[in-house]
C-alpha cells in the first residue's frame, strides 16, 4: 500500500449526512421526478426493482413500469424462461399489439384457456394457415363450454366467425375508441388488404394508458422492461433472447463490474450492430476508476454499489466496499462529463435516501428490500407470529447460489465463483432474511416518489437536475442520526412509510 494518508479517505452512507433544507417556492405536487435512466432512456419515477429472485418476475416489472419505473428482470432462470418473462411484459399493454397470440379453428378451448392464463389476456383471434383471419375466441365465446368439455371442444364450433369488424393498418387511436363504442366490442384485429392479421388494439389497453398516465413505455406503447445477464457461459446466448423477446435494457449484472469478462461483454454488445436498439448498463462498481473503466468500455449506464444492500455480507466476507454516498459521488465524477447517467444500487432504507442518492451523484436508485414484500415479488406471504412477512434473499446467498440450471448455477458467476466445483465450496457473499409486508407496489411506489417530491420541496428544486445542483449535504453524527428518528416515545400507529 502506497497511499500518503492511508486512512484519510473516508466513506459516507445514507445515515452519515442529512439535505440541507433551502429557500423554496416549489410545493411537492408541483415537483416534477422525472429523470434519466441510460443515455437514451427516460423515467417519470427514478424508482428500479432489483435483478433478484426474490424481488422482480413479470409482475413486478409490470407494475413498476406502469408506476414509472422499470423493472430489471433476475437471471436466477433458463434462458427461455427469462425470455418468456420479458415477452409477458411486452405483452401486457400496447398502443397496438404487433404480433398478438393467437389460435387456430382446430385448435381446443382448454389449449386457449391456457394460452390465455399465460398471457392475462380474455381472448385470442383464429388464424388459418397463412395468418388469415377467420375468427376470434373471447371468454364470451367459452363461457358455457363446460369445464369436462373443454379438452373436446374445437374453437371452430364457439368462435365468433369471419366477417368480424377489423381495423386497417395504422388507424388512428381515436378511430378505434369510435369503432369500440359504437360496436361495443373490447378487441379490433387488425388485417392487412389479403385479410391477414397484422395487430391488435384492445379497450383494455386504453383504459390502461388513462390510468397509468406516467407509464415508462417503448415507441410502440409497450411498457420496458430490462433484464440481467452474466459475461460467464451462456450469457451471449442470454441477451440474444432477451432482444428478440423485447427486453429495452440489459444489465450486465455482476458484483465487480470492473472486470475483464464483464468489460468485455460490454464492448462486444456495444459493438455488435443488433444490439443497436437496446442500452447496455455495467455494474457494479463503488470507485471513479472502476465508473471509468466501465464508460470506457462504453455502458450506457453505470450501476453503484459493493456491499451496500440490506442481504449483502461482501463488506464482512471480503472486507471490500465503498460506504454508498461517498461510492455514488466517486463514480459520478466519472460518468457525468460523459453524460452517462448513475444508478445508486442497494443500501436504501426510507424514501429520503432516494434524494440523497440523487444529491450525491445518482440519477435514479435500485431497490431491493424495500419491494420485496409488495404483492409483486415473487414468493408467497409467510406469516410469523400472527405477523404477515415476504422472503427476501441475496443473489449471493448459498440458497440463490445453488439454484441451477442444467450444468450449474446461475448466480455463481454473479460472484466469480463459476468454476467452483461443489455447493460446500461456494464462498456465499449474502444472507436468506424475511421482510414485513408492504402490499401492493402501487400504494410503496407512491410513498417512495412521494417522499422524494417532498426532498425536492424541502430543497427547492423543481426537477431533479435542480435537485442535484442545489442539494448540500450537512454530516451528522450518531446522536445527529439517533434525533433524526422518532425517539423517546413508543410508536404506537405504524406509518406507511416507516417502520424500525
Ligand atoms: P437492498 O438494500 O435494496 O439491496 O436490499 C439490493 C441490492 O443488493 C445487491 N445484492 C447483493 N449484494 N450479496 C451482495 O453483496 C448478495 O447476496 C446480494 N444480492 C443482491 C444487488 O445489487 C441488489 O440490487
Amino acid at each position: 500500500m502506497d497511499q500518503a494518508d492511508p486512512f484519510g479517505f473516508i466513506g459516507l452512507t445514507y445515515d452519515d449526512v442529512m439535505l440541507l433544507p433551502g429557500h423554496t417556492d416549489v410545493i411537492p405536487s408541483e415537483a416534477d421526478t422525472s429523470s434519466r435512466l441510460t443515455r437514451r432512456i427516460e423515467v417519470s419515477t427514478p424508482l428500479l426493482s432489483a435483478a433478484m429472485d426474490t424481488v422482480t418476475e413479470s409482475r413486478m416489472a409490470v407494475a413498476m413500469a406502469r408506476q414509472g419505473g422499470l423493472g430489471i428482470l433476475h437471471r436466477n432462470l433458463s434462458i427461455a424462461d427469462q425470455a418468456s418473462q420479458v415477452d409477458l411484459v411486452k405483452r401486457s399493454e400496447s398502443g397496438m399489439v404487433t404480433d398478438p397470440v393467437t389460435t387456430t379453428a382446430d385448435a381446443t378451448v382448454a389449449e386457449v384457456d391456457a394460452l390465455c392464463g399465460h398471457f392475462r389476456v380474455s381472448g385470442l383471434p383464429v388464424v388459418d394457415q397463412a395468418g388469415v383471419l377467420v375468427g376470434i375466441i373471447t371468454n364470451r365465446d367459452m363461457r358455457f363450454v363446460s369445464p369436462f368439455e373443454k379438452a373436446t371442444t374445437l374453437v371452430r364450433d364457439v368462435m365468433t366467425k369471419a366477417p368480424l369488424i377489423t381495423g386497417r393498418q395504422g388507424i388512428d387511436p381515436d378511430d378505434a375508441i369510435a369503432i369500440f363504442a359504437q360496436h361495443k366490442i373490447e378487441k379490433l384485429p387488425i388485417v392487412d388488404e389479403q385479410g391477414r392479421l397484422t395487430g391488435l388494439i384492445t379497450v383494455k389497453d386504453f383504459d390502461k394508458s388513462e390510468k397509468y398516465p406516467n407509464a415508462t413505455k417503448d415507441p410502440a406503447g409497450r411498457l420496458r422492461v430490462g433484464a440481467a445477464i452474466g459475461f460467464f457461459g451462456d450469457a451471449w446466448q442470454r441477451a440474444t433472447s432477451l432482444l428478440e423477446a423485447g427486453v429495452d435494457v440489459i444489465v450486465v449484472d455482476t458484483a465487480n463490474g470492473d472486470s475483464a469478462g464483464v468489460l468485455d461483454i460490454i464492448r462486444r454488445l456495444k459493438r455488435d450492430s443488433a444490439f443497436e436498439a437496446v442500452d447496455i448498463i455495467g455494474g457494479n462498481v463503488a470507485t471513479r476508476s472502476g465508473a471509468q473503466a466501465l464508460v470506457d468500455a462504453g455502458a450506457d449506464a453505470i450501476k453503484v454499489g459493493v456491499g451496500p444492500g440490506s442481504i449483502c455480507t461482501t463488506r464482512v466476507v471480503a472486507g471490500v466496499g465503498v460506504p454508498q454516498v461517498t461510492a455514488v459521488y466517486e463514480a459520478s465524477l466519472a460518468a457525468k462529463p460523459h453524460g452517462i447517467p448513475v444508478i445508486a444500487d442497494g443500501g436504501l432504507q426510507y424514501s429520503g435516501d432516494i434524494a440523497k442518492a440523487l444529491v450525491a451523484g445518482a440519477d435514479t436508485v435500485m431497490l431491493g428490500s424495500l419491494l420485496a414484500g409488495c404483492d409483486e415479488s415473487p414468493g408467497d406471504l409467510v406469516f410469523v407470529n400472527g405477523k404477515q412477512y415476504k422472503n427476501y434473499r441475496g443473489m449471493g446467498s448459498l440458497g440463490a447460489l445453488q439454484t441451477r440450471g442444467e450444468k450449474t448455477s446461475y448466480s455463481k458467476d454473479r460472484y466469480f465463483q463459476s468454476d467452483v466445483p461443489s455447493d460446500d465450496k461456494l464462498i456465499a457473499e449474502g444472507i436468506e432474511g424475511q421482510v414485513p409486508y408492504r402490499g401492493p407496489l402501487a400504494s410503496v411506489a407512491y410513498q417512495l416518489a412521494g417522499g422524494l417530491r417532498q426532498s425536492m420541496f424541502y430543497t427547492g428544486a423543481r426537477t431533479i437536475a435542480e435537485l442535484k445542483e442545489k442539494g448540500r449535504f450537512v454530516r451528522i453524527t450518531a446522536a445527529g442520526l439517533k434525533e433524526s428518528h422518532p425517539h423517546d416515545v413508543q410508536m404506537v400507529v405504524e406509518a406507511p412509510n416507516y417502520r424500525r
